[in-house]
């Protein structure tokens, strides 16, 4: 090693001996795995804010995110609501495959057909009913408002119950007396909301003075849903802020789901099944489907990726997991667009513990973005991420960063709520605990459907303290990444992976890099 007192040595040469690009960093550490506590990134000179810092990532053709973030194929994690969420905050969710097809086939649906702001299924009343039945509804379900759709039995609209009429001294007048009756309420067309139904409702409400409510129809004028005036401001302030939703080329949020390959009683490949499933997806819409096991460098996994790439050409294909070059090239090879990265770092993972297999994620990633670098696929940092500064660590290295703890607390993670001494947590669970095994995901841990005790688990049952909406928990990780790239002088992630420069630290580097020494007395929601 040359001699660092070299007076001839520039400042920025001091820089590069001590904080390194990602080669001449992990090539240095040759022989050992390291994570991302185990790292820190170097600041650069940068002309960039970083609320100016784009994040938009490309996954595939014809997949690509304004967020890099994937909510996690599990059961405590990703179903239309946590799917819906991420689509709209511009990154994807993938629906668990813990539930029969048909199930799934809705799930993929729900989000394709979800229109943001379009309540689809508005509390409707009917023209015979007392106003006082209204009000007890109102009471019981603890609705915030008080305007109502009026609808016949087959739910043609036949008016609207405007809220100031819902009123105690008119408990005993029936609805059908109060309305505004069909003719003067003011409705819009299904077909006539165009590719952006948002916009279009805006631009209603500026022209309708004193309207909050705007009613959807089908051409026989059956109620098919409602707009109010209060979420279309809300969205319309949302959107000039930097949210930006992915969508299709059909202006739907986009969805993934996850598949585990069926076999047949021999063990062979259940092709049929496999291709009707993904076709019925695909028929409803899917962005992509992810063919997610626990080994994905495998003969299994390898027919399934390419029994769905011979069917379906530009389908994108998502497979895993892996942790080594060969295994990236293996699925790219099978047809594979975007390789899931991690065995062993997920927070309620045991693989390693279990089978003594699994590396560090930092170094799978950087050996895998080799290979996929040479493959001509992307790939996903999946598991071990918790907090926003390891996602800017990660995407050093990667497409995008797949989240499972971080989401589980939710209220769009699927679960009941549960209070233990006075705090609130759900249930999250490994796909590899017994309890998700038995629910359906064996197979992604090589074991057939009967659970016995042979059968390891790879994961456990565990609660996350129920935390705030998904959007919020997403705003925070989009912020700390945004501050990640100011810090490296990163304009977009192209330039984050070429600006990276890394350096270990020491177990008092980690202790310095978190609040010590001090009484917290209020949290900065680091996430
Ligand atoms: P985080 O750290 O975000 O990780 O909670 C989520 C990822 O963990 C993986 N996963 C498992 N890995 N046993 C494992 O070894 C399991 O039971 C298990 N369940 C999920 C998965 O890749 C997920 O995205």
């Amino acid at each position: 090693m040359e001699s660092i007192s070299d007076g001839a040595r520039g400042a920025g040469d001091w820089d590069s001996l001590f904080y390194k690009a990602a080669d001449d960093f992990f090539l240095g550490c040759e022989g050992s795995a390291l994570t991302y506590d185990d790292v820190s990134l170097a600041t650069l000179y940068s002309e960039i804010l970083p609320k100016d810092a784009n994040y938009d990532t490309r996954l595939a053709d014809g997949l690509n995110l304004h967020l890099p973030v994937v909510s996690a194929d599990m059961d405590t994690v990703t179903e239309s609501r946590m799917a819906i969420a991420l689509a709209l905050h511009g990154g994807l969710g993938l629906i668990h495959y813990n539930m029969p097809p048909k199930q799934q086939l809705s799930e993929v649906s729900r989000v394709k057909n979800h229109v943001h702001g379009l309540i689809r299924e508005p509390i409707k009343v009917h023209a015979d009913q007392k106003i006082g039945d209204v009000l007890t509804l109102i009471e019981e379900k603890k609705f915030t408002f008080s305007t109502f759709p009026v609808v016949d039995e087959s739910g043609r609209l036949l008016g609207l119950l405007p809220g100031h009429c819902v009123r105690a001294r008119f408990a005993s007048r029936v609805v059908g007396e109060a309305m505004v009756k069909r003719p003067s309420v003011l409705t819009i067309r299904e077909d006539e909301l165009g590719g952006d139904p948002i916009a279009r409702a805006d631009r209603f409400f500026t022209d309708n003075i004193g309207i909050h409510k705007l009613l959807v129809v089908d051409k026989d004028d059956h109620l098919k849903g409602l707009f109010t005036l209060s979420d279309i401001e809300r969205i319309s302030q949302e959107r000039s802020l930097q949210t930006k939703p992915a969508r299709d080329a059909k202006f739907r949020l986009i969805c993934g789901a996850a598949i585990s390959p069926p076999r047949l009683p021999d063990g062979a490949l259940d092709k049929d099944s496999l291709l009707a499933h993904v076709g019925a997806m695909v028929e409803r819409g899917l962005d992509a489907v992810a063919v997610s096991t626990a080994h994905g460098h495998t003969r299994g996994v390898g027919e399934a990726v390419r029994a769905i790439r011979s069917e379906f050409a530009f389908l994108p294909i998502i497979a895993g997991n892996v942790t080594s070059g060969a295994g990236v090239q293996f699925l790219a090879e099978c047809g594979a667009n975007t390789i899931k990265v991690g065995q062993g770092p997920g927070s309620i993972c045991t693989t390693r513990v279990v089978a003594g297999v699994g590396i560090p994620q930092l170094t799978a990633l950087y050996v895998c973005s080799k290979a996929a670098e040479s493959s001509g696929v992307t790939i996903l940092a999946d598991g071990g991420i918790t907090k926003s500064g390891d996602i800017v660590k990660a995407l050093t290295l990667s497409h995008a960063v797949i989240c499972g703890s971080l989401l589980a607390g939710c209220p769009e993670a699927p679960g009941q709520i549960m209070e233990i001494n006075g705090k609130f947590y759900k249930q999250y669970r490994g796909m590899g605990s017994h309890a998700a095994m038995k629910a359906g995901s064996a197979a992604r841990y090589g074991h057939g459907k009967d659970i016995n005790r042979k059968s390891a688990a790879e994961g456990i049952e565990a609660l996350k303290e129920v935390s705030a909406p998904a959007d919020t928990v997403l705003a925070q990780l989009a912020g700390g990444l945004q501050s990640g790239m100011g810090y490296l002088g990163a304009a977009n992630l192209t330039q984050l992976r070429a600006n990276a420069r890394y350096t270990r630290i020491t177990t008092s580097g980690l202790r310095e890099s978190a609040p010590h020494d001090v009484i917290e007395v209020k949290t900065g929601n680091a996430l």
